[in-house]
């Protein structure tokens, strides 16, 4: 299996993410998390990102087309792959078509997790994220349920960023809706529900 997931930045993708590749074992590439990786090795990659990161602005689609592509040829995405945060433009999606057509696997679904803008600024800026295992939760764990590791509030989860970041959605992003549709692979789930709820639907959409 195949997918694609969309929604705005605090749709709950990661939360949605990390509940598939436990049923079903795929292999999840989160681009947010390949590009946060770069930014703390200190690497030539991160270091050109990190800027654009903090602003909430897009990194050069060149860059992580590239980065993408590369991920895509290790033998693990093999057995099926959730891409999350990636495609966000349209160049992004159609260098994504070309690529899955060489490798001759296609996508199966684009799942949508749809959120409105107001729920989101409150969510983001109550968001914590575990430094060792990557665990996302809130304000409201001291510590990480799952590790006991410390939590940490990600540098672009401030009001004034995750406004940027819902325009940048918005702009460039959003028309990725419509291109998905076309292609009769888009499934929209309301996002605003509890979590086990939207996994329930998320569920369903790809049986
Ligand atoms: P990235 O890391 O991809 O961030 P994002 O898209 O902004 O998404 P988030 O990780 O913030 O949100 P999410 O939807 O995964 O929500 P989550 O599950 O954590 O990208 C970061 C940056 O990297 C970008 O700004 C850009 O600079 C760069 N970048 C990355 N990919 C790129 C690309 N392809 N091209 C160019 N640049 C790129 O949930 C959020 C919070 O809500 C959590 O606290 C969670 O516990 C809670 N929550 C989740 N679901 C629910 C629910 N149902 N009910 C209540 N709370 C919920
Ligand atoms: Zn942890």
């Amino acid at each position: 299996m195949n997918i694609v997931l969309l929604g705005a930045p605090g749709a709950g993708k990661g939360t949605q993410a990390a509940k598939l590749i436990e049923e079903y074992g795929l292999t999840h590439i989160s681009t947010g998390d390949m590009l946060r990786a770069a930014v703390k090795e200190g690497t030539e990659l991160g270091l050109q990102a990190k800027k654009y990161m903090d602003a909430g602005d897009l990194v050069p689609d060149d860059v992580i087309i590239g980065l993408v592509t590369e991920r895509l040829s290790q033998p693990d995405t093999a057995n099926g792959f959730i891409l999350d945060g990636f495609p966000r433009t349209t160049a992004q999606a159609v260098a994504l078509d070309a690529e899955l057509g060489k490798l001759e696997r296609p996508l199966d679904a684009a799942l949508l997790i749809d959120v409105k803008p107001e729920v989101i600024v409150n969510r983001l800026c109550s968001r914590r994220m575990c430094r060792e295992c990557g665990y996302i939760g809130s304000v409201a764990d001291a510590v990480c349920p799952v590790c006991g590791g410390e939590m940490y509030q990600r540098d672009d989860d401030n009001e004034a960023t995750v406004r940027n970041r819902l325009d940048v959605y918005e702009k460039s992003t959003s028309p990725l809706i419509d291109y998905y549709r076309g292609c009769d692979l888009l499934v929209s789930i309301d996002g605003d529900r509890d979590v086990d709820v939207v996994y329930a639907d998320v569920k369903e959409a790809l049986q």
